[in-house]
């Protein structure tokens, strides 16, 4: 579908091809605060795009909740509770959950996988390169973010490739190449209480009774122990959809990120020359991450009416928070589109900052971005799209699917 600035944000179709980043740009110019009709499926909703009103929203938490569901979709009340996670609460009940989980996702915890995240990309880049063309998604972007969520979860390597296959289902829910119930092509009413709507909610929910009932076997370092035993243990159904998040937050996300990066040297080779001089390895990874914005929103309600830029939030309303726009918001960033890998400040909002649901993982995912990238360019000379990117459909989760490239090794 071409972007001509006037796409329906409902629509997935309108991100089959990437980002409409003219239409973005059209609203946070023209209709700031815009109101996008529903269908027969989804009530209507606001869109925010612009920088400061995100950061706004998010810092007013009490007024813009995240109690009635983070997904343009409509829940009922019951369909919420079934499958919300902490992320799905305000405060003060988020808190408890956050403060309970926070120290396993801190940075100096974080930075001890240093030496392990650098292993296995270096062994993902040796497996990857030793063919001469290949998919560069499939081989080196997807496969770190999924053998880290391995060691994190404490679950067995051998379990990884069906909880990716799974996780991808739940994420990519609106996508026929990940899943066989496209939310908006089929009724999934059968799966309402289920994490995205779907099939795949039900086999990971089993999984994680496994791992509950310990039926399945689970390493004792690992989150998901911490969460089973301690005083921090969590209900039934409130570690599998915890189990459910990681899954899905974790995986897609860090994947779509090294994703873009990668496309971005495949057609940039002078990029691969800048990464070479090692001056930019402190804040590449959040320029790639910016670009990428991999959650493209998440939905908050208004607990009141609210009056911004002339218009009127109701009580009641759905408010969309479009990082992926805010984090291109021309009075914030110069050359907006333009990836400049010394870019500092670089105050996007692809983690979701300045709000308390600010992204748990982002200190692993700003590590994994960085060390996939150091193990690469420190073996290629060059690095080329031999095809055209393919691209997530879904107006949630945003990233490239498919990249195949020929890449020259470093002499
Ligand atoms: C580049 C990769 C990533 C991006 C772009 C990203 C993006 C985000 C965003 C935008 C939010 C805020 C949601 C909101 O405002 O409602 C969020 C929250 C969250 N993320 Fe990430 N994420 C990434 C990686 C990860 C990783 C690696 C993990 C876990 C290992 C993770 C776990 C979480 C969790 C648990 C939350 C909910 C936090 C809360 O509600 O307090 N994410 N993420």
């Amino acid at each position: 579908m071409h972007d001509d600035g006037f796409l329906d944000l409902i629509d997935h179709d309108s991100f089959a091809n990437g980002v409409p980043h003219r239409t973005f740009a059209r609203l946070r110019k023209e209709d700031p605060v815009s109101w996008n009709e529903g269908n027969d499926e989804i009530k209507g909703f606001w869109s925010l795009t612009r920088h400061a009103d995100i950061a706004l929203a998010n810092k007013e938490n009490q007024i813009f909740s995240s109690a009635q569901g983070i997904r343009l979709e409509d829940q009922s009340r019951e369909e919420y509770l079934a499958r919300r996670t902490f992320q799905e609460t305000d405060r003060p009940e988020h808190f408890a959950v956050r403060h309970a989980v926070a120290p396993n996702f801190a940075k100096p915890t974080v930075a001890k996988f240093e030496s392990l995240i650098r292993e296995l990309a270096a062994d993902i880049c040796d497996k990857a390169l030793a063919k001469p063309e290949f998919d560069a998604v499939e081989c080196i972007a997807k496969q770190l973010p999924m053998m880290m969520l391995g060691r994190i979860l404490g679950v067995p390597d051998k379990d990884l490739d069906w909880l990716i296959e799974k996780g991808d289902a739940l994420i990519g829910n609106s996508d026929p190449d990940f899943t066989d119930h496209v939310v908006d092509k089929m009724d999934t009413s059968a799966y309402r209480l289920m994490p995205f709507r779907s099939p795949a909610g039900i086999e990971l929910y089993d999984y994680a009774e496994d791992l509950l009932h310990k039926r399945r076997e689970v390493v004792a370092e690992g989150i998901l122990a911490k969460m089973m035993c301690d005083e921090n243990g969590l209900k039934e159904l409130e570690f599998k959809n915890f189990f459910c998040l990681l899954v899905a937050a974790s995986n897609d996300t860090t994947r779509y990120s090294i994703a873009m990066a990668l496309n971005l040297l495949a057609h940039n080779p002078d990029l691969i020359a800048q990464l070479k001089t090692g001056q930019y390895w402190n804040t590449c990874a959040d320029e790639f991450v910016r670009l990428a914005a991999p959650t493209m929103h998440f939905r908050r309600t208004a607990t009141q009416d609210f009056d911004l830029h002339g218009k009127t939030i109701r009580e009641g309303d759905k408010v969309l928070l479009w990082f992926v726009s805010g984090s291109r918001d021309e009075t914030v960033f110069e050359n907006p589109n333009d990836c400049l890998l010394g870019r500092s400040p670089n105050r996007h909002l692809a983690f979701g900052q300045g709000g308390i649901h600010v992204c748990l993982g982002m200190h692993l995912a700003r590590l994994e971005v960085r060390i996939a990238l150091e193990e690469l360019i420190k073996r290629i000379d060059t690095f080329e799209a031999i095809e055209e990117a393919t691209w997530t459909r879904s107006n949630f989760i945003c990233g490239v699917k498919k990249l195949r490239v020929r890449a020259r090794l470093a002499a």
